[in-house]
């Protein structure tokens, strides 16, 4: 997505909350047409009302949801996909995967891979032909997990290490085409869903965030993921790495105590 590209279709996933809700407002700011997909339908719709998107409801891990969103892209090229729909569930140890819960434990992991990793490898491979068709780009989100272990941390850093195994790798067999793979990975991003998502309370949820002056928001991440689109054409930010000045590291964020 750039001066020479002549389409400018963007398909933003995960886009009824978070990031994705973040980067379809940045994009569609910039007067940029977006399909926003996610699979709760009545949150995309309230966002298109607001910035006049288009939809797609979809569970991106499978081969149904995938579909429907090439249905809906139909023959249109595409300037860019951003692979961000992803999470975390749980703070299960490794251990635990053998104890007593050991199904709900690892049916969570189950769901990581799905999220994470099935459904940016569908969402990127079934919108293949309409990228190659319009020069586009991908943009996978993955996560300072993508790099890094803690304690708790397994299933989701399992997840997001085997995620960027598809950014990395499809650049080297992509490579001689003109389409650019950029990985962009946060650390810790105050976002409305993420952390209430993965410990299923609100108390839990914000005790992540307590006293950190200044974790990332999500239209923080939304505008470096429009930066590395918004490169000339022969220029691909591999990997942006985007941090809060108060983390150092996944187990390492500074906290004010009260
Ligand atoms: N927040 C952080 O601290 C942080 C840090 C680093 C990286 N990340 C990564 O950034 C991405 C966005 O995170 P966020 O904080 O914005 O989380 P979020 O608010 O929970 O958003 C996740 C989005 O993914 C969608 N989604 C999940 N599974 C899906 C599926 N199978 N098919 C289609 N859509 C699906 C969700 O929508 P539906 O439930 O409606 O489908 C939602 O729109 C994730 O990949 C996450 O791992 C987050």
């Amino acid at each position: 997505m750039n001066d020479t590209h002549a389409p400018d279709l963007v398909v933003v996933t995960g886009a009824s909350s978070g990031i994705g809700e973040a980067t379809v407002r940045h994009l569609r700011g910039l007067g940029t047409p977006v399909v926003a997909v996610a699979r709760r339908r009545e949150r995309l719709e309230t966002l298109a009302g607001e910035v006049g998107c288009e939809v797609v409801a979809a569970d991106l891990a499978t081969a149904e949801g995938a579909r429907a969103l090439t249905d809906h892209v139909g023959a249109r090229a595409l300037a860019a996909v951003v692979a961000n729909a992803g999470g975390a569930r749980g703070v299960d140890p490794v251990e635990a995967a053998g104890g007593e819960e050991a199904e709900a434990v690892i049916g969570r992991w189950r769901e990581m891979y799905d999220m994470n990793v099935v459904a940016t490898l569908r969402t990127v491979t079934a919108l293949l032909p309409a990228l190659r068709a319009g020069g586009g780009d991908v943009v996978v989100v993955t996560s300072m997990a993508a790099r890094e272990f803690y304690p708790g941390g397994a299933g989701y850093t399992a997840a997001k290490h085997a995620e960027r195994a598809i950014p990395a790798t499809l650049r080297m067999e992509l490579l001689g085409e003109p389409i650019r793979i950029i990985e962009i990975a946060p650390g810790l991003v105050h976002t409305e869903e993420f952390s209430l998502r993965r410990l299923g309370d609100r108390a839990r949820a914000e005790a992540v965030y307590a006293g950190v002056p200044g974790p990332l928001h999500a239209a923080d991440v939304a505008e470096a993921i429009a930066w590395t689109l918004s490169r000339p054409a022969h220029v691909n930010i591999d990997l942006l790495e985007i941090n809060p000045v108060a983390q150092a590291g996944a187990t390492r964020v500074h906290r004010l105590t009260p």
